[in-house]
């Protein structure tokens, strides 16, 4: 059967993408392939999955049809980028093993590495910088996408139901990238924060530990939620759970006199600095 999918980088992040897309039937195992070094992850991933893997990162390139998935530290982006390099067409003449024909969609998850950067490496093929968060691992992902130059509209769509089957997905134009970075890429630390405070503030006020944590984790999941399925604006709950002259309100007073929200907004402010820092 014809390979559709190489995903290149069969670590965390690429095995959650690949699990689902099989599992959901996106793909069929006999139409992908992996590339990946660690042979003893080789062996796992074809167990897992009945993919074809290999570790030759110009055979998962040259044999995909439809989509490439990028899914390495961007440490090796340089080096993968100039081994793949020769199997495109440069500057119109043909070095490489194949040409691609079918122009697959290159889809990259490497934080940092900008379309400019991509297209500098792999000139003329179509490509989706893509951002997901850590909760894609279990389903529950949030991922930003924008396309480059070459991409088309069906591209988009390929590269939105990849991500969407590990959670969420909005379009956003590349100057956006490093705000989403800021909010839904170091978000999740954000909230693993907030679990523990709450939990902290439970032991604090003499609930037993393991019963603490549960309780702060299931009022964040439980309140994300709602939030999620009732649409409601979240300061309409904050409202309705605040009785006069009641407990949430003592609560709500103290977490403004300790400037909590303001907090978060600089947290998000300045973890999008750092992400245009870093980028540049
Ligand atoms: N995890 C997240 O929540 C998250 C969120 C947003 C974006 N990302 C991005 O996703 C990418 C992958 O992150 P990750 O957490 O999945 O990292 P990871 O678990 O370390 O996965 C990277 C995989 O690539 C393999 N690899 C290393 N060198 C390679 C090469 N030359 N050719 C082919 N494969 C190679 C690694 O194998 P070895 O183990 O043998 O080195 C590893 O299996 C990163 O660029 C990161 O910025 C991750």
């Amino acid at each position: 059967m014809t390979i559709k999918f190489a995903l290149i980088g069969g670590g965390v992040m690429g095995e959650a993408l690949l699990s689902r897309l099989i599992s959901r039937g996106i793909y069929q195992s006999s139409q992908v392939i992996v590339s990946e070094p660690l042979s003893s992850r080789q062996s796992y991933l074809e167990q897992q999955y009945q993919v074809t893997v290999t570790a030759d990162n110009r055979q998962a390139f040259t044999q995909a049809e439809e989509v490439v998935l990028l899914a390495v530290k961007p440490q090796v982006f340089s080096a993968i980028a100039q081994e793949l390099a020769e199997l495109l067409e440069i500057n119109g003449s043909k070095t490489g093993i194949r040409q691609h024909n079918s122009k697959p969609v290159l889809v990259s998850i490497l934080a940092g590495v900008a379309l400019k950067q991509l297209e500098g490496a792999f000139p003329r093929l179509p490509i989706i910088r893509a951002m997901p968060n850590t909760p894609a691992t279990v389903g529950g992902g949030m991922t930003a996408i924008c396309a480059g130059a070459y991409t088309k509209a069906k591209h988009q769509e390929l590269a939105k139901q990849l991500f969407q089957a590990v959670g969420e997905v909005v379009e956003v134009s590349e100057p956006l990238m490093d705000a989403v970075t800021g909010l839904s890429g170091s978000g999740p630390a954000y909230v693993a924060l907030m679990v523990e405070a709450l939990a902290d503030g439970g032991v604090a006020a003499g609930l037993p530990r393991t019963i603490a944590n549960q309780l702060a984790l299931q009022t964040v999941l439980g309140t994300a939620q709602l939030l999620n399925e009732s649409k409601i604006h979240p300061a309409e709950l904050k409202d309705r759970v605040t009785s006069p002259g009641g407990t949430t309100i003592a609560g709500i007073t103290q977490l403004e006199k300790a400037a909590f929200r303001s907090a978060l907004i600089e947290a998000v402010m300045a973890a999008t600095k750092r992400s245009q820092e870093l980028g540049k």
